[in-house]
């Protein structure tokens, strides 16, 4: 009788396996992920959802902004991750009322308020949320856009220039937050 290993046929698993069978499957949900976000118009039903899930800013923030879709003035959007809840964005329609860019940007709509749930960021809502703004404005007729960012968010600025968004030399606003911190916003342009 032979001292060596039975050789077996089944595949070895020595851990490897396991851990690219879970990249895999992970890779596999994240495309699934991606392919069940949705973007459309907040509806009054959206509202709770949106004040209980995602209540960043001030007091009726979500309510004022289904306000200013409802008399003409943007487009207010929701994303879902399936069904969930995943983040929201507005499109203003009449620019940015900021003095600093007021007059050079005059007309050109603005994304305003892009977010996504924390848990739920760097899975491509975001885009699906910028692409979406995008394709509204294009839908009225407008051959630009723009959004402002902050200094102290390179992360988002990355993601906007990689959609193409540039700066255009634009004077940039300086912001005071109520506890005194500072930072400037610059706009950015793209064109449709
Ligand atoms: C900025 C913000 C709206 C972007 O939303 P997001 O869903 O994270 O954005 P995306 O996933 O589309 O893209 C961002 C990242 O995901 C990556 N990504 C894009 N599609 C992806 C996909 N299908 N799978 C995995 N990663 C993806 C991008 O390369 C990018 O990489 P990074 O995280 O290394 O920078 C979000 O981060 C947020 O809410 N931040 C807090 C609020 C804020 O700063 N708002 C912007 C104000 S100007």
């Amino acid at each position: 009788m032979s001292d060596s290993p039975e050789v077996s046929n089944e595949p070895v698993n020595n851990g490897l396996n396991t851990k690219l069978t879970s990249e895999l499957k992970g890779i596999q949900n994240e495309k699934e992920r991606a392919q069940e976000i949705s973007v459309k118009e907040v509806t009054a039903k959206d509202l709770l959802e949106l004040d209980r899930i995602m209540p960043f800013g001030p007091k009726n923030y979500h309510q004022e902004r289904l306000k200013m879709q409802q008399d003409g003035k943007s487009v207010y959007l929701i994303a879902r991750n399936g069904t969930e809840l995943a983040g929201h964005a507005e499109l203003i329609l009449g620019g940015p009322k900021e003095s600093e860019v007021k007059e050079s940007l005059s007309d050109i709509p603005e994304i305003n308020g892009a977010e996504v749930r924390p848990e739920m960021q760097s899975n491509g809502i975001g885009t699906q949320i910028i692409l979406a703004a995008e394709q509204a404005a294009r839908e009225k007729g407008y051959k630009q856009i723009c959004l402002g960012v902050s200094e102290k968010n390179p992360r988002a600025r990355a993601l906007y220039e990689r959609l193409g968004y540039t700066a255009r030399n634009l004077p940039r606003r300086s912001v005071t937050t109520q506890s005194g911190e500072q930072f400037s916003v610059e706009y950015l342009v793209k064109d449709l």
